[in-house]
């Protein structure tokens, strides 16, 4: 069975394919487009060119998958834009095609509540469109890409369409929690109005999470928190309650400001607790699966590790609404086939995006065999040069994962610095992650039982006295968001590092995404020379492709002309 999977709340609206029990593809539409943080109803209301650009790219894309499609699997709150348009012409009732957004969102939710079972999916057989729930679908992407054959999940996210925290128990998949389900908890608003506040932007939880390592606890926050919880818990959360929250924060926060590092720590602190209590309480296995844009937050996930709550935790790379469109394609797949992908490799849900050719007109400087270029390149980085990797298929979810990555050496005690303010061009406080040869990272870090962190959604603590060592991938609190590397996941990123290795004795590389401020990651060689151009780094590598600075191949490294000290933090 062949199904397209699409998903927009408003943000973040993907595509993915599976066929033969495999994910084929998951492309996402901001990549294509280069705009970070794509919102298509922001684009709707203000009906601008750019919401033409967004509808025309999934139509294309749509268009050349279609005609192999059995069914289309939609998440529930999946957008406007397909109703009105590209399904149209395999959608024969149920959907009124003139309306407007907000009534075609107010006809599907009263359509779903007159079913009998609200929390089930929804099949329209003759149409071959199936729709789930928002959380369902978070919860269906963590637990169908899982090796586990029963487990607890939990989906948490910024808002959410219904509730914000399910907590899902035994494989219960289709019990979603909606009616009468678990939704003790939430702290999506929490940061999500915090990162409003303090950024003026929902986008920024990963700088609230930097920062909270900086901070310490206040305790009059927390009762704060725990009045706001008290107060929206167990409510249908949405917009509405979002505001509030919002308001309660403003009000304090002129009365009383509260400094940003206090702020995220008190938040951090809270959330943890909060997740590992409720957890605690209805545990009901050993393994967990986590889903929903709150499981990027690596120090909760970590906590629940090493508190020994669940013995094994699965945490995929789009666990926000990226991936959305793979929740509700693998749901389809499990209910109407009784079927699971394949997930004999992790890769086979890390490189899901397409591949490349490099076009001629893209001269490279130089060309290797890969031996020669692994060699060439650890000698490299290991003498200061920042590399643009660019190989393969692009990565699923947000994290770049050694296909779309900016590496550099971890050991050089400038390295963060260089890259944050030269190539990054953004906040001195951020961290970046290690990405580790996977037979080597229980000797730098301290794995709390668990070896596999494939995906960059964990934060450990180094081992002592290993962090000084890469002091350029560690952050102030001696943790890390790492990745481990295999030979069987990514082989020639795996080469690439155990050269590095070999030259150096450390079998690390700083691994952060491959795109510059305010870009998303780069998809095509094309962009990743532009990208290269435009932000200071040293040597990019297309494949086998190598270009240097310039043009130059004798061009010193960047680091050594920046000088980091000019920059007031
Ligand atoms: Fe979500």
């Amino acid at each position: 069975m062949n199904i397209l999977g699409f998903a927009s709340v408003n943000h973040d609206p993907t595509l993915a394919m599976i066929s033969d029990d495999e994910i084929k593809f998951h492309y996402e539409i901001e990549r294509y487009l280069r705009i970070k943080d794509l919102n298509i109803r922001k684009f709707r209301y203000q009906n601008s060119f750019n919401y033409k650009l967004v509808y025309n790219k999934i139509q294309e894309i749509v268009e050349q998958n279609i005609k192999n499609v059995d069914v289309v699997a939609l998440s529930m709150a999946s957008t406007f834009v397909f109703y009105n348009s590209i399904f149209t012409p395999i959608m024969k009732k149920n959907i009124n095609y003139d309306m407007n957004f907000e009534k075609f969102e107010e006809n599907v939710i009263s359509y779903a509540k007159n079913l009998n079972n609200f929390e089930d999916h929804i099949f329209f057989e003759n149409e071959k469109i199936y729709f789930i729930d928002h959380h369902l679908s978070h919860l269906s992407y963590s637990f169908l890409t899982s090796p586990f054959e029963e487990s607890d999940v939990l989906s948490y996210d910024g808002y959410g369409f219904k509730n914000q925290s399910l907590f899902k128990q035994n494989n219960k998949l289709f019990d979603t929690g909606i009616n009468g389900g678990t939704a003790d908890f939430f702290i999506g608003l929490l940061w999500v109005h915090g990162n409003m506040l303090y950024f003026n932007s929902e986008n920024s939880p990963g700088k609230g999470m930097a920062l909270s390592a900086y901070g310490k606890i206040n305790y009059k926050l927390i009762e704060l928190f725990d009045n706001i919880q008290e107060k929206y818990k167990n409510r249908l959360i949405g917009f509405a309650y979002g505001t509030h929250v919002h308001d309660i924060y403003n009000g304090l926060f002129s009365k009383n400001p509260v400094n940003i590092e206090d702020f995220y720590a008190t938040l951090q602190y809270y959330s943890t607790e909060l997740v590992v209590n409720n957890l605690k309480k209805y545990k009901s296995s050993d393994n967990l699966c986590l889903s929903g844009g709150c499981a990027l937050n690596g120090y909760i996930n970590e906590e629940i590790l090493k508190r020994k709550i669940y013995k094994k935790i699965h945490i995929p790379p789009a666990v926000t609404d990226e991936g959305q469109s793979l929740g509700a394609a693998l749901h389809a797949l499990y209910t109407l086939e009784g079927k699971r992908i394949n997930i004999n490799n992790p890769n086979k849900i890390m490189y899901l995006g397409e591949s490349y050719s490099v076009p001629e007109y893209i001269k490279e400087n130089l060309k290797l065999e890969d031996d020669e270029l692994y060699t060439f390149l650890a000698k490299k980085i290991s003498e200061g040069y920042v590399i643009g990797w660019y190989q393969g298929r692009s990565e699923s979810g947000p994290r770049a994962l050694g296909n779309r990555s900016i590496l550099a050496d971890p050991r050089n005690p400038k390295m963060k610095d260089h890259i944050n303010f030269k190539v990054k061009k953004r906040e001195w406080y951020r961290p970046f992650a290690p990405s580790v040869l996977m037979e080597e990272a229980s000797k730098w870090f301290i794995l709390n039982g668990n070896p596999i962190a494939p995906y960059m959604t964990r934060i450990l603590k180094y081992k002592k006295g290993k962090s000084k060592h890469v002091p350029a991938t560690t952050h102030i609190d001696d943790t890390a968001r790492i990745q481990t590397v295999t030979e069987e996941i990514n082989p020639r990123y795996y080469k690439l590092i155990k050269e590095f290795f070999k030259l150096t004795k450390v079998p690390i590389l700083l691994n952060t995404s491959f795109n510059g401020k305010n870009e998303p990651i780069v998809e095509t060689p094309s962009n990743a020379f532009k990208c290269f151009q435009k932000n200071n780094i040293d040597i990019l590598v297309l494949e086998n492709n190598v270009y240097f600075r310039n043009g130059d191949k004798n061009i010193k490294p960047f680091i050594e002309e920046s000088n980091v000290d000019e920059h007031v933090r």
